[in-house]
């Protein structure tokens, strides 16, 4: 049940480079990463990709797969018509290190920049949750950081002006996380809006789509985060409570 395949890799690095024909043996039940440790073992040993667990739980191995945000390891070839030619890049929105392999640090800085759980004067053991809150938090924590989220977001994707600004989806997620967590005392409304870029998303959900965890990131994080931002700003008993310092 063996076949042969088409592969398109983009080959570079820094931004030049190019895409690169290949044909690989492909065999029943493989994925796309499979296919592309073949080509490192059989035709291009210095073919630079990032992996780790090839079962979907690290959030290494994420490219674009015919212009598709996708995890490598969970892209089955039979998704694919055998006379296909599949193009595997880089993800799009963060500088190219080598081939296939990016420079997600962005993130990493933005994670860095979100304040920390903020328990106020609540010991531990202290508190009790509701099962509610305890499904929203595990929801969001379901991430694996692949930021395929951040990479498909058009706020960034192709403009590099907006990410001093921008936190992208995946950290904003974070933020309203934290901000409908019944625990955490600090006020993460205009942190969110002001330093990370809230108010540059417009729901176009690209972010949910491509998300491998299925978390419902816009529906059930940024829209939620939106609505509590607009409560704050514009509900004229909240905008006096909070100038007297009572909200
Ligand atoms: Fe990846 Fe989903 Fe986490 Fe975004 S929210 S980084 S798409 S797992
Ligand atoms: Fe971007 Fe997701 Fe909003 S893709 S525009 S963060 S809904
Ligand atoms: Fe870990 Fe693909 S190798 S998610």
């Amino acid at each position: 049940m063996s076949y042969e395949a088409k592969f398109r890799v983009w080959r570079g690095d820094e931004g030049e480079g190019e895409l690169v024909d290949y044909t690989v043996e492909v065999n029943e039940g493989e994925v796309v990463l499979d296919i592309i440790h073949r080509l490192q073992a059989t035709q291009a040993p210095d073919l630079a990709v990032r992996w780790n667990c090839k079962a979907g739980k690290c959030g290494s191995c994420s490219a674009e797969i015919n212009g598709m945000p996708r995890l490598l390891c969970m892209t089955r070839m039979s998704t694919f018509e055998e006379n296909e030619t599949i193009t595997v890049t880089p993800i799009r929105t963060f500088p190219v290190i080598r081939d296939l392999v990016t420079d997600v640090s962005f993130n990493y800085e933005k994670a860095r920049q979100i304040p920390s759980f903020d328990p106020g004067d609540t010991e531990p053991g202290e508190f009790r949750m509701q099962q509610v809150d305890v499904q929203r938090s595990q929801e969001f924590r379901k991430c694996i950081e692949c930021f395929l989220c951040n990479n498909v977001c058009h706020v960034i994707r192709d403009h590099e002006e907006n990410k001093p600004g921008f936190a992208g989806p995946r950290f904003l997620m974070r933020i309203a996380e934290l901000e409908m967590h019944p625990a955490d005392e600090a006020d993460r409304r205009n942190i969110a809006q002001d330093d990370h870029g809230l108010g540059y998303c417009n729901i176009t959900k690209c972010c949910t789509e491509v998300c491998p965890e299925h978390i419902k990131i816009t529906d059930n994080a940024l829209i939620p985060m939106k609505e509590r931002v607009v409560g704050r700003r514009y509900d004229p008993v909240v905008w006096l409570g909070s100038k007297l310092g009572i909200v």
